[in-house]
């Protein structure tokens, strides 16, 4: 289907999200939205796929104008959207969810609902079990669901909103392999938002680049990465070289370690980790590398083994026998990468979120200090650089602002920093700069794991690396002289 966009603008109260978007999307090919953080791209396509309507301008669909009055209005003339954030029912197996949302005349019984996912997947190469529940999936088998029942239920439109944040790499080359397909034989066209240039040069044949709710240029793919990133933020970014921070001071002692994750066993892990380290931890998802760090916040049971902290003066704490808060208190911190799942509370505005993780705020007293916290967020608000107001309630910032708010809330005084994904949905300038602040918490000897499913990130910013694959776990000393295919390989189960 021929997509035009004519005139779209959208106005958020003073805010021109989107301020005079046009561009034609032919059938058959695969676009790139590319933009910083906030630039406007995840209201455009909302904008499109009917979850919100634009203040004025125009959808064309092959010549007709058209108008939605909900997703699932849109749906039915062929446009289907993957969010940013899943928006599944938890509780649900994969084969209720394939059913849900279809209007009620079309809902299938079980026996061909069963029939048609099996069917679907196998044509977009995607793995699913029918009867597992959803939060069992991943996020990648997530996306792969809710792409399945797009599919099935007739879209000729596929937009995704970042859909290799949080995704393995073998899901990645499944996902792109099938919207290649999709493509190419079913003539659809698709619509990819992103941050990672490497993927759009994987995938896309042409990009369009907004900015400040703008078209600012249109290139056809292959086009040099240098160029987009000059047209996104108007100007390249240089790479500054980091400094080492590790000292010899002993933060965490890990022995003996063993845990039940979702899918694997992890056992006998050893580790120690020094004031100052970054340790990036690698793994197809699902290889005990989330469940490893979860277990370090409290968040995993553990089955065996000891985790010791150690103090500046040398004293020591068994770890493993404190909850969550209790290791909280001890300078431990923990930020998932569900942002809206786990990390931030949707209805809550900026400033609530500082007041929840401000101990100090409501010190001694049940009233809380709105005066200190509105400042406390303001301040934190300039810092970071986050688009929003201490008003603003979570859910309408951009992605990329809510992972920023995220970071911000991370206390100032901290032993242990154990980050899941810390720059899922960033753009390449905010990562630096993500970075660049979480590398500043080493100065006061706060050690970092991190988990991330982007190889590169974890080259780049890891001192140590360990790789988890069925259960094991080894250690790739010297990062920097390993490259991504070598730790590609390494994560896939080859030995180096
Ligand atoms: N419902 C809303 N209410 C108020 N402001 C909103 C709302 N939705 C989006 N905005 C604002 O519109 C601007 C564009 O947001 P949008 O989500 O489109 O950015 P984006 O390009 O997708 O960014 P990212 O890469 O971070 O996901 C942001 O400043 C955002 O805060
Ligand atoms: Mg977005």
């Amino acid at each position: 289907m021929r997509v035009q966009l004519d005139h779209i603008v959208k106005i958020f109260g003073v805010l021109r999200a989107n301020d005079d978007i046009s561009m034609t999307l032919e059938e058959g090919k695969i676009y790139a939205i590319l933009g910083e953080n906030g630039a406007g791209k995840s209201t455009l396509m909302k904008i499109l796929s009917g979850y919100q309507p634009a203040t004025s301008g125009n959808i064309i669909l092959d010549g007709q104008r058209s108008a939605f009055s909900s997703p699932a209005d849109a749906l039915r003339r062929g446009i289907g959207m993957l969010h940013q954030d899943p928006l599944d029912v938890a509780v649900m197996t994969v084969l209720d969810n394939f059913i849900l949302g279809r209007p009620a005349a079309m809902i299938p019984d079980r026996r061909s609902a069963r029939h048609d996912l099996v069917e679907t997947c196998k044509r977009l190469g995607f793995n699913l079990n029918p009867d597992t529940h959803i939060d069992q999936l991943t996020i990648g088998e997530r996306q792969q669901l809710e792409i399945a029942r797009l599919i099935s239920l007739g879209a000729k439109v596929l937009i995704l909103d970042e859909p290799t944040t949080g995704i393995s790499t073998e899901q990645k080359e499944a996902l792109f392999n099938s919207l290649k397909r999709l493509a190419s034989e079913e003539k659809l066209t698709v619509i990819l938002v992103s941050h990672k240039l490497e993927d759009v040069k994987a995938l896309c044949d042409a990009v369009i680049v907004l900015r400040s709710g703008k078209v600012v240029g249109e290139r056809a793919m292959p086009c040099d990465v240098a160029e987009l990133v000059a047209l996104m933020f108007g100007q390249e970014i240089e790479r500054s070289p980091r400094d080492l921070a590790i000292r010899e001071r002993l933060v965490l002692q890990v022995r003996g370690l063993g845990l039940q994750a979702r899918r694997v066993a992890v056992h006998d892990v050893d580790l120690d980790v020094r004031a100052g380290e970054v340790i990036g931890l690698a793994g197809l998802d699902g290889s005990g590398q989330e469940a490893f760090l979860r277990a370090l916040a409290g968040l995993q049971p553990i089955n065996a083994g000891s985790l010791t902290l150690t103090n500046a003066k040398a004293e020591s704490l068994r770890l493993d026998k404190l909850d969550y808060h209790a290791r909280v208190q001890r300078g431990i911190c923990f930020a998932p990468a569900g942002r809206l799942e786990e990390g931030l509370v949707q209805g809550l505005t900026v400033a609530e979120h500082f007041a929840l993780t401000m101990p100090a705020a409501n010190a001694g007293s049940a009233w809380i200090d709105w005066s200190r916290v509105n400042q406390h967020a303001d301040a934190q608000i300039a810092h970071y650089y986050i688009r929003g107001r201490a008003d603003s309630n979570i859910e309408t910032l951009s992605g990329g602002n809510q992972q920023r708010t995220l970071i911000a809330l991370l206390p100032e005084d901290l032993k242990l920093l154990l980050l899941e994904d810390p720059t899922r949905g960033l753009d390449v300038e905010s990562v630096r700069w993500v970075w660049s602040q979480l590398l500043d918490r080493r100065q006061h000897g706060a050690a970092i794991l991190f988990t991330s499913p982007d190889l590169d990130e974890i080259i780049e910013y890891s001192d140590r690396v360990l790789v988890f694959y069925g259960g094991e776990v080894s250690t790739v000393d010297d990062p920097a002289n390993i490259s991504v295919t070598q730790l590609g390989s390494l994560i896939g189960g080859k030995r180096a």
